[in-house]
């Protein structure tokens, strides 16, 4: 099985919002990693096919998308980055609608919601209405609508915002589970959401495909460019200003840590530090470190 995009370009009027993208993906869970504009949210609607693109082509299993039509939207399933649930269905009824949408047979309709609400653990929830449902459990309602038709292709954009760690977790764990024999493409810029369940992380900037590469080889990738130094509080803005400086922790009266990124030694008494995603987020990014 394979997703694959070639040259793949979306302009809106001037804006050139994706430029000349060329993925690959197969079974597995991918992390979309970029800051906010850099293009994640286009790229999963056009792999969605909800958006056209302005050049470049999709193709799943070798064949293009464009020519599938139903076809490939039988392999998809979506979880849109804002979703509009109506609030006072509850989750099973909402469900048994999106698969009346989805052109499900009933007979079929009422198993296939039972399956999914297990799935995510919603079983005991389903007479619940999804409105007052905490943030967690209506972003495993949309993963629950999005698998309703056994989806080859699992597109989440942006699922984790707004939730707390512990919902979060679960939510990842989640998808783990659910990424065995599918391709599940999971956009983020919270780099925990992804460090423990991508096979590859994918890194946009500007609309650009800046690298695709195992979790392991990005992060050998900067081995020698993270560094700490201890240094008084007066120095900090000094460090601030030429390089990018992660974590600021405080060792002692008026000693702090600083975590730098710089391809060469920042300080004579920096020392080396094994990287991490966070790290390797900013690196890539000048932004602020997400958490
Ligand atoms: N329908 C649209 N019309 C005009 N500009 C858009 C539209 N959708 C997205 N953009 C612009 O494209 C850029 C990338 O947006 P988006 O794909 O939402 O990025 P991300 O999801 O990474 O935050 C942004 O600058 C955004 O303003
Ligand atoms: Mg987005």
């Amino acid at each position: 099985m394979n997703l694959t995009i070639k040259n793949l370009s979306k302009s809106f009027g001037e804006k050139k919002v994706l430029d000349d993208v060329s993925i690959e993906f197969s079974a597995g869970v991918y992390g979309i990693l970029g800051a906010n504009g850099s293009g994640k949210t286009t790229l999963m609607r056009i792999l969605a096919s909800v958006l056209k693109p302005s050049g470049g082509q999709v193709y799943f299993n070798n064949q293009d998308i464009v020519g599938m039509d139903e076809a490939y939207r039988d392999v998809i399933g979506y979880l849109p980055q804002h979703v509009g649930f109506y609030k006072n269905f509850t989750a099973e009824k909402f469900l048994l609608y999106i698969a009346a949408l989805k052109g499900l047979p009933k007979e079929q309709a009422k198993g296939k919601v039972d399956e999914v609400l297990e799935l995510v653990g919603l079983s005991s929830e389903r007479k619940g209405k999804v409105g007052r449902f905490s943030g967690g459990m209506k972003q495993r309602v949309g993963i629950a609508q999005a698998l309703l038709n056994d989806p080859k292709v699992l597109i989440v954009d942006e699922p984790t915002a707004g939730l707390d760690p512990k919902e979060r977790i679960r939510f990842r764990n989640l998808l783990a589970k659910i990424a065995i024999n599918r391709i599940v493409l999971l956009s983020t810029h919270i780099v925990s959401d992804i460090e423990f369940i991508a096979r590859e992380v994918v890194i946009l900037k500007d609309g650009r495909l800046l690298r695709k590469d195992s979790p392991q080889d990005l992060l050998d990738g900067i081995a020698d460019k993270v560094w700490s130094v201890k240094v008084a509080e007066s120095e900090i803005p000094s460090f601030q200003a030429k390089f990018k400086v992660g974590n600021i922790g405080r060792v002692g009266d008026g000693v702090f840590d600083l975590r730098i990124l710089s391809d060469s030694k920042p300080h004579p008494a920096a020392v080396n530090e094994a990287p991490n995603l966070e790290d390797l987020y900013l690196y890539y990014f000048d932004e602020e470190v997400a958490s």
